[in-house]
Order: structure tokens, then sequence, then C-alpha cells
């Protein structure tokens, strides 16, 4: 670090913020031919962990079940507390899906005589205090939704203006995850509006998830690091093709600002809904998990089915999620039709690469990832590692890989680069 010395201070920090994660990488960017531009801004991490919120949470992106895709509105206590067991007892919250969250629809659609929210007595007649301990004597953890605005979506009581009170009630509850969202903002910009619960949140003392859901509209990404731990960066997924294709594509334009701390939010997962085949929601769940998005389930994991299972409960591209050098993955490359035969690629930690062969193409295709296009110098040789098939199939490919992928479908692999052929670096 001697070299940077002289530097000021707020200057130093962003260099050696952006110096850990070359370091982390180094053997990897040696590779880059720096005098292209497109490969020398492939893996480029600009503003990775450089604003993020410091109250301690999301390391790794947050992973976890919410309420909204599958039971919208009809929820109450009954269904989180059964999907809490079904977490358990699928194994699933043993791989990291701990947060258990109630979306929109919990509270009554009046507040109090004191101003204070109230769970809707006919649904959640315990009270969410009590469903918070029963989900943390599961070992899991409770969240609950809020919106920066006067009401929330479905026209229960936002929390605009009545951020403190609301943040401490939450707290005493011990409610450990907040999902804000934006509906009935009276026009006021974001950037005042979801402040003022990050500083009511970190009031109480009590570590709560600060998840904006601001739907993109203003960029957050380049704003909300220093306002919460995740952003979404898209209008809502629904259950079809078209959907997540199109919000993958709108999430990766975003890639450099995600980092420790504060991830970019392409909205939850809709595998196991019904509206996507296997293949297509394989390639979901790979994708997600290459780009570093939350994993949060959307299913009725009360009645899973095997396939479902198999897709979320994949140890090695969860472990791809969760890697701690914290790099969003991003598309490197796409030919064929309208480019649909596609290559997403990312750092790992340990010199690794992850990397997708993803066929949005409705026909099954041979995809081939150039090591030009994926960063690596011709000459390296790595060990490949296929994470579906949960085997080693390559030890020593140099220069390009292919795959036969099916349609709407993507295969998934760790790339470890052997010895360098270069004497030194
Ligand atoms: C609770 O919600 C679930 C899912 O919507 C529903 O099947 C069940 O009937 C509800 N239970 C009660 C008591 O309302
Ligand atoms: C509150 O914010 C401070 C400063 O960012 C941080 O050190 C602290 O951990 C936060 N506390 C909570 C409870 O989030
Ligand atoms: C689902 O998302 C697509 C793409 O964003 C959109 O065109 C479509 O209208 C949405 N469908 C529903 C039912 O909301
Ligand atoms: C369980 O899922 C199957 C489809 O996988 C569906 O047909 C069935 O209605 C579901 N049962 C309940 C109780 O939701
Ligand atoms: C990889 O890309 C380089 C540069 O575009 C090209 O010269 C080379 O032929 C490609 N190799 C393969 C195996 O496609």
């Amino acid at each position: 670090m001697a070299k940077w010395s002289g530097i000021v201070a707020v200057v130093s920090l962003t260099v050696f913020l952006m110096s850990v994660t070359a370091a982390t990488v180094l053997p990897i960017h040696p590779y880059l031919k720096v005098e292209d531009t497109f490969i020398s801004q492939l893996y480029d991490t600009s503003n990775y962990g450089f604003l993020q919120i410091d109250n301690g949470l999301a390391r790794t992106p947050q992973m976890g079940w919410s309420t909204w895709n599958f039971f919208a509105c009809n929820i109450n206590e009954t269904v989180i507390k059964e999907t809490a067991d079904a977490l358990i007892s699928t194994g699933l919250a043993s791989l990291g899906y701990t947060y258990v969250n109630i979306d929109d629809c919990w509270s009554r659609s009046t507040r109090n005589l004191k101003g204070e929210m109230i769970p809707d007595p006919k649904t959640f007649p315990s009270g969410i205090k009590a469903l918070a301990d029963y989900v943390h004597s599961k070992g899991l953890k409770l969240g609950v939704y809020s919106d920066a605005g006067i009401f929330t979506c479905q026209v229960r009581p936002g929390s605009l203006f009545q951020e403190k009170n609301d943040a401490e009630l939450w707290a005493s509850w011990g409610v450990d995850y907040l999902k804000y969202d934006n509906c009935y903002n009276l026009g006021l910009p974001p950037q005042k509006r979801y402040p003022p619960m990050r500083d009511a949140l970190n009031d109480t003392g009590r570590t709560i998830f600060y998840a904006l859901c601001e739907w993109g509209i203003d960029d957050p990404a380049e704003w909300a690091g220093k306002i919460g731990n995740s952003w979404r960066t898209t209008d809502d997924i629904n259950d079809t093709w078209i959907s997540m294709t199109t919000i993958a594509d709108i999430n990766n334009k975003w890639a450099s600002y995600a980092g420790p701390g504060g991830w970019n939010d392409p909205d939850m997962l809709e595998v196991g809904n019904g509206g996507m085949n296997y293949h297509e929601y394989k390639g979901h769940f790979s994708i997600w998990a290459l780009m570093k998005a939350p994993l949060i389930i959307g299913c009725d994991v009360r009645n899973i089915t095997a396939d479902t299972l198999k897709i979320l409960s994949n140890k090695e591209v969860i472990a791809v999620d969760q890697d701690p050098l914290g790099v969003q993955g991003r598309r490197v490359y796409a030919s064929g039709p309208d480019g649909c035969q596609q290559v997403w690629a990312g750092p790992l930690s340990r010199n690794r690469l992850a990397m997708v062969l993803w066929n949005r193409c409705s026909k099954a295709a041979t995809i081939t990832a150039n090591w030009s296009a994926i960063g690596l110098e011709p000459s390296i040789s790595v060990s490949m590692r296929d994470l579906w098939k949960h085997e080693v199939v390559s030890e020593n490919t140099v220069g390009s890989f292919s795959a036969r992928v099916n349609a709407h479908g993507c295969e998934m692999y760790i790339l470890t680069p052997r010895r360098s052929t270069r004497s030194s670096i």
C-alpha cells in the first residue's frame, strides 16, 4: 500500500477497496487484454463496496422466502408458521434460506388511536411478535413489509413520515428484515423518502436488514448503497420467461455497483410457481446466483415438488451466489439469432470464475465460451466443474469451451485456472 500513501483519505479508501477486489482476482486480471475496451470493462468493479450501508448485514446476498409471489394477499399466521416448518423439514433452511418474509397485507387497513400499525386481527390474531418468537425458535428470522409512501400497494398504512414509530414497533416485535415499497409516494424523490427509514431502523438499536423496493425507477444502484442492504433494480417479476429474462438484462446493467453490504435486487424467485418449465427455472436460478442476487424463494414451500427442491437446493449454485468475493457476474458475450446464445461470467474468490452458458433461443444450441470473451488469456488451462452434473467435466481446457444447451436452458460451471504458463506476473 506504500505507493498509495499521499493520496487523500477518501480517494485512498476507494482505491483500497478497489485494490482489495483487484488483488483477490489478481490471477484472472493479468490475463485481461486491457487494450481492448470491451474486455477491460468485463468485470468492472469500480463501484464495488464503496457506498455500502454499515449495519454489518448483507456481507453476501440475503436468502429466504417471501409470501408475495405465490400467496399475494392471501396470507395468515398459519401459512407463515407452516412455511417456517417446511423450510426446516426440506433442508432449505440449513442451506441458508433463513429470512421468512411477510410481504404486503399483514397490517390492518387503519392505524389504531395511538397511530400504531396493527396486525390484521382476522389473519394474524396472535400478532407479529408471537410469529417472530415462533420463527426465532426455529433458528429463522422474520421480515415485514411497509412502504415509503402514505399507503402500501394494497392500501394498508405506509410509513412515510412515521418512520421512527413504525421502526420502533417492529423492533419491539423482534423483526429482522424490512422490505420497503414505493406506492403512494406523493411524488417525492426516493432519495428523500428512503434515508429516514434507514436512520429510524438504526436508531432502534436492533439489527434489521433494509431492502429497498424502489422498482429501479431512479437508478437506485447509483445512490442506494449508503441507504439499504439491497435495492430493486426493476419492476416486479412475474412467472413468465419474458419477465424473468427482461429483468435479468436490466439488472445486468448495474453489475459494477454490487458488493458486500449492498446488492442489486432483480426481485424474488418464481422457481416452482408453474409458469416456466424446468429448464427455464434452472436458468432463472443459475443467473440469479451468478448475479449475486438475493435468493428469496417465492413458491409454496409446504407443497414443493422434487424438481423445484432440486433447483433451489443446489449447494454449488448457492455457493456462487454466496461467494465471499461478492462481485456480480454479468453477460460477457452473445451470439446467434437476436443474441440468444449467451455467455455470462463473473470472478469468484480463490482466483476462480463462474460461468453460465444460457440458451435463450427456442431451439437447442451449442454455445462456445472463448477465453478472450470471458477475460482469460487464450493459453490459460482451466479445470471445469459442472455445477448441475456435480462433477469435473474437464481437467485441462484451453482456449475455449463448448456445450450443447437445451432450448431456454443453461449449463453452469466453475473454472479454476491451473498453474500459469507465464513465469512471472
Ligand atoms: C391461510 O392461508 C392459506 C393460504 O392462502 C389458506 O389456504 C388457508 O385457508 C388460510 N387459513 C385460514 C384459517 O384462513
Ligand atoms: C447504526 O449505524 C452505525 C453507523 O453506520 C453502525 O456502526 C451501527 O452498527 C448501526 N447500528 C445498527 C443497529 O444498525
Ligand atoms: C409480466 O412481465 C412482462 C415483462 O415485463 C410484462 O410484459 C407482462 O405484462 C407481465 N404480466 C403480468 C401478468 O403482469
Ligand atoms: C400442490 O402442488 C400441486 C402441483 O405441484 C397442485 O396440483 C396442488 O393443488 C397443490 N396443493 C395445494 C394444497 O396447494
Ligand atoms: C477466440 O477469439 C479470438 C479473438 O476474437 C479469435 O482469434 C479466436 O479464433 C477465437 N477462438 C476460438 C476457439 O473461437
